[in-house]
Parts: structure tokens; C-alpha cells; sequence
């Protein structure tokens, strides 16, 4: 397969640039908005062995375990600093009751997960279980609320049972071992409540909205950041209509991106693809930048001072399920391609921080596109677990906005992939530069104009591999991994010149 390279349109004047040449410049500013630390978020489902086998195994398994959590996970997700995590669904959240889930283990009533491959779920893990957890990780929960199929009393009681200090929920909670209440910031009220989680139509689901998150209270100090159930890709008139109808009774509303294939039919091998399909996957992925603007365009028509937050809840890819695994389970293999996908998709949300409040990618461990996969008390690290890692400086920090001229690679369905991709901020003094070079096969080198901003000190970590179809498999946990990047740049008359090899991500700390 052959692909010609065009220049890109960009905002500044380009001089001559070669074929893999592109110009970044940083555009620091004052006014420039943080980086919310929420766009890190994670969404662990009940849903194949997400939960059970990936996060938990319960107290008296066989495998490393604190108080059920496996030990080998946990460690690897600390290192993540995950600010927040969504539960416990995903469609299943719709068919979730939570009262099923809490007491002694023995007698907790089991359910058919209809959603995921008709398994049975035995509601070992329930509330306490997930809050323990997110203790453990030092993570903000953020629940998802039965709306589908559940009742306005079922989703209050929640909220009373998790925050109350006093009355009859706080009372149950104590009995369960529990005497503080938690604290609570995201509720979401439904998921994807246009289709799994109700087949509503937009104008009866505000309305329904607007009933539920009535009596979601904030009980003794607690106070709930309210989640509509938002649209999925090119929905715009859903985020219109809820926009209209409820914007007065929510803090944020949710949007669902996956860089798939489509919904019917074979989705793709996750580690057998061509270059061609790795280019629109590419194309596809960067796609939700579009969708996400337009969306926002929305929001801000209606909300002008963006009081209201956009939370992509869901993004990831979506390929076809590992052969030999569980049908329904969505468990999938991860190689290098995801990785660029992860570190693509942080790009553009970094960009609209400014209304994108909180991104879940799908999901922690052992389904779609995971961070973890694990066999029986094997674990591995996902090429994209090392994109998390290496994006750790962003958090929190301040977005410095930037302009990025590069010649862009021509993909399958008129599609467009930059060669060059990057995404800059600063924190405490120190300022990170993350860059991205799609080419599979060129090295692209890079001129940095730094505007000013001292490169004295500089420190990279890269993350590549030999093929792009490489992947890390409990025989081979280390194919690819992230390494230190210390050669490959230069600075000269306060511009950085960094050469980036073919298929690489590359994060340098510049002080
Ligand atoms: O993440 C898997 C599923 O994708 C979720 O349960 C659902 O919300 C979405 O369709």
C-alpha cells in the first residue's frame, strides 16, 4: 500500500518543509486553562473478567491478593495516579441493583448479565467492594445509576446508603460494616440511555432525567456532580435536546466515542491488521476531535460560560474479541496501534480542557482497550498503559497551547493523518512535550520554536516497537515497554530539534 503525504494547513508560515519535516510551535500563555486530571479516568464494568479475575479475586484466591484486590494490579494502577474511576456500568449499570450487591457474600441473589454473554453474575462485588477500592487507588468513584430499569427510590436510596451519616440507609450501611459514609462527587443518571440503558427518545429521556436527579441528595456536605447520559458519536441532536430541556438540572452531560469499525458485523483483528487499516485507524480515531467540537459548539450555544462539563465516559478502541475467549466478553489483545490511538485521542482532549471534564477510557482491565490484561495470576501491561504513564505529567498541568505544521499521511475513506501530532503543558517550572510521529516507516525530525521556554535540562522516555502489530502476551510481557529517550535531539537559537524514530511516542521534560 502506498500513501502520498500532503502539507497540512497550519496557522503560521511554513518554511520548505521535507517529507517527514513538521514545525511545532508553543504558544505559552497566562490565560491557558489546566489540564483537568479527570481526562485520565479509567471505567471498570461488570463485564467478562474486568472485575472478577482482573480487579478482583476475592480474599481466599490463590492469586497475591489485599483484601480481594489482586496485589500484581493494584500496584501497576497506583503507578497510574487514576483520578477517577466509573462503575459499574456500561449497559450493565441499567440493569444493576445495588441493594443485590451489599451484606454477607452467601446470600447475595445472583443475576444473568444479559448484556455481556449471559453470565452469571454472583454480586460478590458490590458497593463496599468498589469504594474499598477506590480508597485503595486514590480515586474519585463516579457511579452510574440504574435509570433503564430501575426506579427514581432504587438510585436515591444510593446516594442516601453511600453518604448519609443518619437515618435508615446510613443505618443498613453501618450493619454492613461500614460507620462513615463515603464521600460521592459523579453520579451519573443512566448510561447510554438512547439504547441499552432504555431505548428513550431525547425529549422523554431530559424529562426522566430531570425526575431522577431530583432526589439524588446531598446529604451532611456531600455534594453531587450530576451526569445526563449523553450522546454516542454523531448524535448532535441528543446533546441538543438534553441541552435545551435539562441543562438547569445537570453538571455535565457524557459522550461515547470508539474508534471502531462499525457496529455490525467484524470489527477487526486487534494485533492482525495492515498498514492500511493501522491509517484509518488513525483517521478514524482523530475523527472525535471533529465530534467533540461540534458538541461543544452545541454546549456552548446553550451555556456560554461552560459552567457545564462534556465527559467522554467511554472512548477506546473496539476490535474483534480474542479467538478462543468467552463470546460476548469483549476481551481484546493491544498492540503498538492502540497505544497511538491512546496518546492521539489525550491529545485532543488536552485541547478542549476547557469544557472536557472528565474522559473513562474503556476499560481498566481485560476488556476493549485495557490497561491491564491478566490469565489466572499472570498480568501484563498493555502498550497503553505505558501511553497513561508517559502522559502522567500532563495532569493537572497548565495546557500550553500549540501549533503543529506537518505533512499528513492520506488514509482509507478520504481520511487525513497528521505524520506529526504533540501536546505540550507546564508544571511546577518543568514543562512536557509529548510527541508523536504516526509514520511507520519514516523518522520524522521535529523544530520546536520554544517561544522562550528553557530546554537547559531535558530528560524523554519513548515508547515504539519493531512492528506495529507488536504486543505484550504473558509469554512475551515485555515486547514493547517504555524505555528512556536520551539521544535524538538538539537545541540550537531557542529552537529544539528532536528526531523522532518511525511509529514512536516520546515524552521530554523540559526545564
Ligand atoms: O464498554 C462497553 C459498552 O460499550 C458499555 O457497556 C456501553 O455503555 C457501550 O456501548
Amino acid at each position: 500500500m502506498k500513501f502520498s503525504t500532503v502539507i497540512a494547513l497550519c496557522a503560521f508560515a511554513l518554511p520548505a518543509l521535507g517529507a517527514n519535516e513538521a514545525n511545532i510551535r508553543l504558544l505559552p500563555s497566562e490565560e491557558s486553562p489546566v489540564i483537568v486530571k479527570e481526562i485520565y479516568g479509567q471505567f471498570a464494568e461488570h463485564l467478562g473478567t474486568c472485575i472478577y479475575g482482573g480487579l478482583w479475586v476475592g480474599e481466599d484466591s490463590p492469586i497475591p491478593n489485599t483484601r480481594g484486590y489482586r496485589t500484581d494490579v493494584l500496584n501497576a494502577l497506583k503507578e497510574l495516579k487514576i483520578p477517577v474511576l466509573r462503575w459499574p456500568g456500561g449497559c450493565f449499570a441499567d440493569e444493576y441493583h445495588w441493594m443485590d450487591g451489599i451484606g454477607p457474600r452467601e446470600s447475595r441473589p445472583r443475576m444473568v448479565n444479559n448484556n455481556w454473554g449471559g453470565t452469571v453474575e454472583d454480586n460478590s462485588f458490590g458497593t463496599h467492594d468498589f469504594f474499598d477500592l477506590c480508597e485503595i487507588l486514590g480515586c474519585e468513584p463516579y457511579l452510574s445509576g440504574n435509570v433503564g430499569s430501575g426506579s427514581v427510590e432504587e438510585l436515591a436510596k444510593w446516594v442516601e446508603y453511600i453518604t448519609a451519616e443518619d437515618g435508615p440507609m446510613a443505618n443498613l450501611r453501618k450493619q454492613n460494616g461500614r460507620e462513615k459514609p463515603w464521600h460521592l462527587k459523579y453520579l451519573g443518571v443512566g448510561n447510554e440511555s438512547w439504547g441499552c440503558g432504555g431505548n428513550f427518545r431525547p425529549e422523554y429521556y431530559a424529562d426522566v432525567y430531570r425526575r431522577y436527579q431530583t432526589y439524588c441528595r446531598n446529604y451532611d456536605g456531600n455534594k453531587l456532580y450530576k451526569i445526563a447520559s449523553g450522546a454516542s458519536d454523531y448524535d448532535y441532536n441528543w446533546t441538543d435536546v438534553m441541552m435545551r430541556n435539562a441543562r438547569n438540572q445537570m453538571d455535565g452531560i457524557s459522550l461515547h466515542y470508539y474508534t471502531v469499525l462499525g457496529w455490525s458485523g467484524r470489527k477487526g483483528s486487534a494485533i492482525d491488521f495492515t498498514p492500511e487499516d493501522y491509517y484509518w485507524t488513525l483517521g478514524k480515531c482523530l475523527e472525535i476531535k471533529d465530534v467533540v467540537k461540534r458538541h461543544c459548539d452545541i454546549m456552548d450555544k446553550y451555556d456560554p460560560k461552560k459552567r457545564i462539563g462534556l465527559l467522554v465516559d467511554e472512548w477506546g478502541t473496539w476490535w474483534d474479541e480474542e479467538p478462543g475467549t468467552i463470546s460476548g466478553h469483549l476481551y481484546q489483545q493491544n498492540s503498538m496501534r492502540d497505544a497511538m490511538v491512546a496518546a492521539l485521542s489525550l491529545n485532543v482532549f488536552h485541547r478542549f480542557t476547557d469544557r472536557v471534564k472528565m474522559t473513562n477510557i474503556a476499560q481498566i482491565a481485560n476488556v476493549l482497550q485495557s490497561m491491564v490484561l491478566t490469565k489466572g495470576d499472570k498480568m501484563v501491561l498493555t502498550p497503553t498503559y505505558y501511553v497513561f504513564k508517559m502522559y502522567l505529567p500532563h495532569q493537572d498541568a497548565k495546557l500550553i497551547p500549540l501549533n503543529v505544521a506537518t505533512p499528513m499521511i492520506r488514509a482509507r475513506d478520504g481520511r487525513q493523518v497528521p505524520v506529526v501530532d504533540a501536546t505540550a503543558s507546564v508544571k511546577d517550572g518543568k514543562t512536557a512535550l509529548s510527541l508523536v510521529n504516526t509514520d511507520l516507516n519514516e523518522p520524522a525530525e521535529i523544530t520546536i520554536d520554544l517561544s522562550g521556554i528553557s530546554a537547559k535540562n531535558i530528560t524523554g522516555e519513548i515508547l515504539t516497537s519493531q512492528k506495529i502489530t507488536d504486543y505484550n502476551d504473558f509469554d512475551h510481557p515485555q515486547t514493547i515497554s517504555l524505555q528512556p529517550f536520551t539521544k535524538g535531539w538538539k537545541v540550537s537559537k531557542g529552537k529544539l530539534i528532536v528526531t523522532l524514530p518511525a511509529k514512536s511516542i516520546v515524552t521530554l521534560s523540559l526545564s
